[in-house]
């Protein structure tokens, strides 16, 4: 079991997220600006988060937690201080709370620029995917975590599937609860670590697809 930290806890994704991880036995603490909307579960501890915040005042919402999750994201008002800046600010505490496991959320391509042209639901949303490119380059080139980036397509309020297929892919949409299971479940698989993983929807079990990686 373990205590993990979810920065954007109140959105669509956390909320899914948080069902997983505590039916696997874990504790959430879920931070967002406005923490009243997070999910209603027990050993979930709703607090209140500011990504404008300075990285200590982060740092000191993350003691004693065993992992970060980033979820949060701006719906394009916001890019540079919230999906940007603000998931550089949560790698930074993370190292200032001595937490090693960091897991993304980001998208399709994210740190594939050349290919955002080939792509029309890609192409709308440009600036969306610098901020995304530019925190995931600071994950991977500038921090010493444990991370795991999630690169989902398109995310669509249907039924979850629990199969997916990773790598790339021209299917152009994801079901938020898929994505919450593949989130949920690279936590605890280490052969997750230090990879990039592009989902797209598929046939393979989620388990199954995490373990061939
Ligand atoms: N939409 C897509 O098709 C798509 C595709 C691939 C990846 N993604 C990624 O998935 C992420 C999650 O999607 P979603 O639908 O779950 O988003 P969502 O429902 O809009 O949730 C966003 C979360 O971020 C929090 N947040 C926003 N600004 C913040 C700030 N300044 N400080 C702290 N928390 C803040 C929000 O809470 P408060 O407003 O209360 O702060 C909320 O908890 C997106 O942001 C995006 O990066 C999306």
């Amino acid at each position: 079991m373990s205590k993990v930290f979810i920065v954007g806890g109140s959105g669509r994704v956390a909320t899914e997220l948080i069902k997983d991880l505590v039916a696997d036995g874990n504790q959430v603490v879920a931070g967002a600006r406005h923490p009243e909307k997070t999910i209603e579960l027990p050993g979930v501890t709703p607090v209140k988060l500011d990504l404008h915040g300075d990285v200590a005042k982060i740092a000191s919402l993350f003691a004693g937690v065993d992992a970060i999750y980033f979820v949060a994201g701006s719906r394009g008002k916001d890019l540079l201080q919230t999906d940007a800046m603000g998931a550089v600010k949560t790698m930074q505490a993370a190292k200032r709370a001595g937490i090693k496991r960091y897991i993304m959320l980001s998208s399709m391509y994210a740190l594939q620029p050349e290919k955002w042209a080939d792509y029309p639901a890609l192409a709308a949303i440009t600036d969306y995917n610098i901020a995304k490119f530019f925190a995931d380059n600071y994950l991977v080139n500038d921090t010493d975590l444990d991370y795991t980036i999630i690169q989902p397509a398109t995310l669509t309020e249907e039924e979850g599937t629990s199969k997916v297929t990773f790598g790339e892919g021209n299917d152009s949409t994801n079901p938020i609860p898929d994505v919450a299971k593949v989130l949920a479940a690279v936590l605890n698989a280490k052969n997750t670590i230090c990879k990039v993983i592009m989902m797209q929807s598929g046939d393979t079990a989620i388990d199954d697809a995490i373990t061939k990686l």
